[in-house]
């Protein structure tokens, strides 16, 4: 990387925790800060794919460790924020990429539903913030990255639960950027289209609904982990310092129209 490029989105030296690191947006995301030089913790609870995410970042040079966590209750996201320091010291860049849709069609959510889907999707990015935020101020730089939907904004494919904690999403970007406002740590969000990652896995069974997803696009095709890697970057690294509150479409256009 040239020197202009590295002042402007080098990661070296900084150390990022990725929840949901080892799989779809969140692997893509962490595999971008880690090769843009972040140190990188992966949270999820699949512990043979947060292995595997490990090795191949570190098979390619990078700094990468293993944190397996469950964020689906308050004791599982507070074993996490403790812990989650440990391997390169406290994070500079946090992103939430852990998340889970249910889909139940509306009648049929249960209050263990709403439960399960707000702690993952919204209770953990707001407990991390709080936990790590601090911090971040203290020491004048700090990112806090979140993955919100179109759901926040429109509803389709059963947006349920899972909309209600995307909304969430985007006014906790909005209340962190107040709070943290002058310190040097900023909050954004990514607003994903639909992306063919394991989490729409059910839905991509339907060629059609996957084709009118696409077509709903002005690109003309539906999203892949890797579409996210510059933006991700480009949030994490120095070079975004005046942008906080912001939510991002990496959508293709879906949102367009
Ligand atoms: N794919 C899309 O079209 C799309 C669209 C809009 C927004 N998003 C959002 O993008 C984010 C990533 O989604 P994705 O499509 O990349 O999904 P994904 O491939 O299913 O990845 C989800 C990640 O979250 C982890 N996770 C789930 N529940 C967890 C828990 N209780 N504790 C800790 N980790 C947990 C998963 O690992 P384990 O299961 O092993 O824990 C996995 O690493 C989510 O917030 C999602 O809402 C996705």
């Amino acid at each position: 990387m040239n020197a202009y490029l590295a002042d402007l989105f080098s990661l070296a030296g900084r150390t990022a925790v990725v929840t949901g690191g080892s799989s779809g947006i969140g692997r893509g995301i962490a595999t971008a800060l880690a090769r843009a030089g972040a140190a990188v913790v992966i949270v999820a609870r699949g512990e043979e794919r947060v292995a595997e995410t490990v090795h191949e970042l570190t098979e390619a040079g990078c700094r990468a460790a293993a944190l397996p966590g469950d964020l689906s209750t308050r004791a599982g996201i507070h074993a996490v924020a403790d812990a989650a320091a440990g391997p390169f010291g406290e994070p500079d860049i946090v992103v939430h990429s852990a998340g889970i849709n249910i889909r139940p069609s509306f009648t049929e959510i249960t209050e263990d539903d709403w439960d399960a889907t707000m702690t993952v999707n919204a209770l953990a990015p707001f407990l991390l913030g709080q936990r790590f935020a601090p911090g971040m101020a203290e020491r004048g730089f700090g990112r806090l990255i979140h993955i919100s939907s179109q759901q926040a904004h429109r509803a389709f494919v059963q947006s349920g639960v899972y909309g209600v904690s995307k909304g969430a999403i985007e006014s906790l970007v909005r209340s962190e950027a107040e709070a943290w406002g002058g310190t040097g740590v900023t909050s954004n969000a990514l607003v994903p289209g639909f992306v063919l990652t394991p989490l729409n896995a059910r839905l991509q069974q339907d060629p059609q609904k996957v084709a009118e997803l696409a077509a709903r696009t002005m690109i003309g095709r539906n999203g892949l982990p890797e579409d996210f890697a510059g933006a991700a970057v480009f949030l994490a690294s120095p070079s975004s310092a005046y942008v906080t509150g912001q939510h991002l479409f990496i959508d293709g256009g879906m949102s367009v129209h």
